[in-house]
């Protein structure tokens, strides 16, 4: 059977390891056996359990396994012969030895080792539930991506490498003073792909994987799990809940902190309006550190409940869809509240507010609608399309 997956991400420091483990816990607890480990290179599940973890799995209370995966440990089972052959060829051409073996793993690289293993629980079949907890959003967005480029490669540009190599290798032998790749090295990068392309179908399947986004009701924070959202959008990986944590309780109204807590609201309620129909989960901030299986099993019982289950896909569409086409865009988002009405648009940078009615929403754009303007928006198909053109061409067009 295919493991439910969930991946827990967001800036540093909102408490994805707390809520991550604190999932797996209430899903171990319901009597699925379940595994949480750590992606981020520096890790913390230890702590959060309150027990010292290792690279392999362990059994830390019944039904929940739980390890932190050692990225020297897979680059060496992943990447080894790439790794001799890259660090030779640079040291030939007059680098250090060390500082050519350190240019041999390509930035992020360590994490897109240690997602692998999702894999390898996938295929062993021994567990029910996966929750991994992942490095700060931006780097593991990057890797989440990578297979989509490995997949190009292995299909477009891998074949033609492998054999023009080998037909050339006498020749090139003789000529060039390059140590070239042996079957190892390609046979490593060809297994390598091949698990990537198997990764980016398990991220990927919406029925089993899904993403969860954690923040605090923090302004900042807020804007960057947005544009984490587009992101996701954007490569097809599906997010079935956010969770906002560390909010503070109704008991500090009248106190030092009432007008933090009016803050903290206000930006739950933008939460809202910028996610919606994702279902926005909650935790209080807790009058103590959350270590520990029973702090860990008091913050799942806030941010879950009986219509939220820790395993379930709380949510199965994808929002929003943008596409690209030279130098016209368009964003479709599939809203539960849209109806006709007047729609109002309006960009500034790469922040999309759109209002329908008396409804609001903030998108995000990705970078690369950072040149392109709002042309017009209008309700298609119970869908909000927004279409943009390019500004210079605009520009050229009004001339
Ligand atoms: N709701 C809460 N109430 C009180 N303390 C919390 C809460 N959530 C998390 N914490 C505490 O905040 C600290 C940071 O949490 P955590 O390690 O889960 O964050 P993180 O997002 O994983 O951080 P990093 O980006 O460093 O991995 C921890 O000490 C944790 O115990
Ligand atoms: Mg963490």
């Amino acid at each position: 059977m295919t493991p439910r997956t969930i991946l827990y991400t967001g800036k540093g420091g909102v408490g994805k390891t707390s809520v991550a483990t604190a999932t797996a816990l209430a899903c171990a607890n319901s009597g699925l056996r379940t595994v949480v480990m750590s992606t981020d290179p520096a890790h913390s599940l230890s702590d959060s359990l309150g027990e010292q973890l290792g690279s392999k799995p362990r059994e830390v209370v019944p039904n929940l396994f739980a390890q932190e995966v050692q990225a020297n440990e897979e680059m060496e089972r992943h990447w080894s012969s790439v790794q001799s052959w890259l660090t030779e060829l640079l040291s030939d051409r007059g680098l250090e030895r060390i500082t050519a073996e350190e240019l041999t793993v390509p930035p992020g690289f360590d994490e897109l080792f240690a997602l692998l293993q999702i894999k390898e629980h996938h295929d062993s079949g021994d567990y029910d539930v996966v929750i991994v907890d992942c490095a700060p959003t931006g780097e593991t967005l990057r890797l989440l991506s990578f297979p989509d480029v490995a997949k190009w490669w292995i299909d477009k540009v891998f074949p033609w490498e492998k054999r023009l190599i080998s037909a050339a290798r006498p020749v090139a032998k003789a000529f060039l003073d390059i140590p070239l790749p042996d079957k190892a090295v390609y046979d490593e990068i060809e297994r390598l792909v091949g698990n990537l392309v198997s990764m980016n179908d398990i991220l990927r399947d919406h029925t089993h994987t899904s993403v969860r986004l954690v923040m605090t009701p923090d302004r900042m924070v807020i804007n960057e799990a947005m544009r984490t959202f587009t992101y996701l959008n954007l490569y097809g990986y599906l997010t079935d809940a956010v969770v906002v944590n560390r909010l503070f309780p109704e008991e500090l109204d009248g106190g030092y902190f009432e007008g933090w807590r009016a803050t903290q609201q206000e930006h739950l309620t933008a939460v809202r309006e910028s996610f919606e129909p994702v279902p926005v989960l909650t935790a209080p901030y807790f009058d103590e550190e959350v270590i520990g299986p029973a702090m860990l099993a008091k913050l799942g019982t806030e941010v879950f409940d009986e219509s939220s289950e820790p395993s379930a896909v709380l949510f199965d569409t994808l929002i929003q869809d943008i596409s690209i086409d030279g130098d016209e865009a368009t964003l479709l988002l599939s809203l539960p509240f849209v109806e006709k009405g007047d729609i109002g648009l309006n960009k500034i940078g790469l922040e999309v507010v759109v209002r329908v009615g008396d409804q609001k929403r903030t998108i995000m754009l990705p970078s690369s609608l950072a040149g392109f303007k709002p042309q017009g928006a209008k309700v298609e198909n119970g869908r909000l399309r927004v279409d943009f053109k390019r500004a210079e061409k605009t520009a050229e067009a009004v001339a």
